[in-house]
């Protein structure tokens, strides 16, 4: 088939095109590069040998967006194109409610004019709020802690009305857990500037030298060791998943949890890391972040039993493959 892929030059993205590719589809990539390098887009190409079209647009723009779909018999969507910091939307809250619900528009009025019957969204475990693990799909959803949340959560919403009134769409809302790792290559892996957000990140600029210490925030949860524990999953499985959705989603709009169900904590986390790379993460106790839950992680068994997936890749692969990917991101320039 061939895939639009917005935001395939971004993390997760990235990675989803090589798994495209290697599952014998043709990728068209749409990105603005407004969170990712377009050199990315060289190296997905480098890893499968294969033609990826590019197009430099902003996908909320819906007349360069339907024109890319006027340019190419589109069979399926996989939409990524978005901003994801939690913090940062809570400082810009219209920036995101612009971004990520204009884009979602436009990406399903093209689906809906150009007649594409498949669409892949990429959701986010924050619609959960703070309800208790194992969190699972038909759970009812609480108020969401953050603009950010609240534009998945939004965005969902409008896509199961659209199916609602479309029933011949096949439409799945994808809810991600905590995306860690890399390509094996070691070309394609999360590269965010400044301080970073999330764990893994900070681990390996942490390990390089480039922050002095892990900030572990909070150490009295109730959880194993006290630290707060998520459910970690490999890029290269996420990727898969998305697969897996294409190839098996039915008619209607269906949410799957795309995590391995199993919680990690931050100090095993960085054990783990220490172990696997023979290096050494110096980290501080410092207060719990505000908004931070004890305890996160998925319930499986539903993209397990329709689409046949499951996460194949433990921690100790995840910790080595964004080592190795942070130690070779002196080959990337900022266009
Ligand atoms: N990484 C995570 O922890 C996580 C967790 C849950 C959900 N998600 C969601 O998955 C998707 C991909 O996440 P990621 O980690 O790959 O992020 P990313 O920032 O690496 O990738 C997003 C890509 O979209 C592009 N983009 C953003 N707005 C655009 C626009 N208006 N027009 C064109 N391109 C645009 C960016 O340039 C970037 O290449 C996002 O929607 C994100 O909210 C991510």
């Amino acid at each position: 088939m061939s895939i639009l892929v917005t935001g395939g030059a971004g993390f997760i993205g990235s990675n989803t095109c090589i798994s495209l590719i290697d599952s014998g589809h043709s990728v068209i990539v749409a990105d603005n590069f407004c969170n990712s390098d377009p050199q990315v887009i060289e190296n997905i190409q480098k890893i499968t040998q294969a033609k990826v079209v590019k197009y430099k647009v902003d996908i909320t723009d819906e007349s360069q967006v339907s024109s890319i779909f006027e340019n190419h018999s589109i069979e399926g969507v996989i939409h990524f194109a978005g901003y994801k910091s939690v913090g940062e939307s809570v400082v810009e809250p219209v920036a995101y409610y612009h971004n990520n619900l204009m884009s979602t528009i436009a990406v399903a009025k093209s689906c809906l004019e150009y007649g594409v019957k498949k669409l892949i969204f990429s959701s986010s475990a924050t619609v959960y709020g703070e309800n208790v693990s194992p969190l699972v799909e038909d759970m009812h959803l609480h108020q969401t802690t953050n603009p950010y949340g609240e534009t998945k959560a939004m965005s969902e919403r409008i896509l199961k009305d659209i199916s609602y009134a479309n029933p011949h769409l096949s439409i799945a809302l994808l809810r991600y857990f905590n995306p860690v790792g890399a390509h094996i290559s070691g070309l394609i892996g999360e590269a965010p500037n400044g301080i970073p957000n999330n764990l893994m990140p900070y681990v390996t600029k942490t390990a390089k030298g480039e922050l002095e210490y892990l900030n572990v925030f909070g150490n009295d949860y109730p959880t194993v060791d006290g630290t707060g524990v998520r459910d970690y999953i490999h890029v290269t499985d996420l990727a898969e998943g998305h697969v897996a959705a294409l190839q098996n989603i039915e008619k209607g709009a269906h949410v799957y949890n795309l995590g391995t169900g199993r919680g990690t904590s931050v100090l095993e986390l960085v054990t783990t890391f220490e172990e696997v790379n023979k290096i050494n993460i110096p980290y501080k106790i410092v207060d719990r972040r505000p908004g931070d839950i004890a305890t996160c992680y998925a319930d499986v068994t539903k993209a397990k039993k329709e689409l046949g997936w499951e996460a194949k890749r433990d921690i100790r692969d995840m910790c080595r493959d964004s080592w190795r990917f942070e130690q070779n991101l002196h080959r990337f320039v900022k266009a």
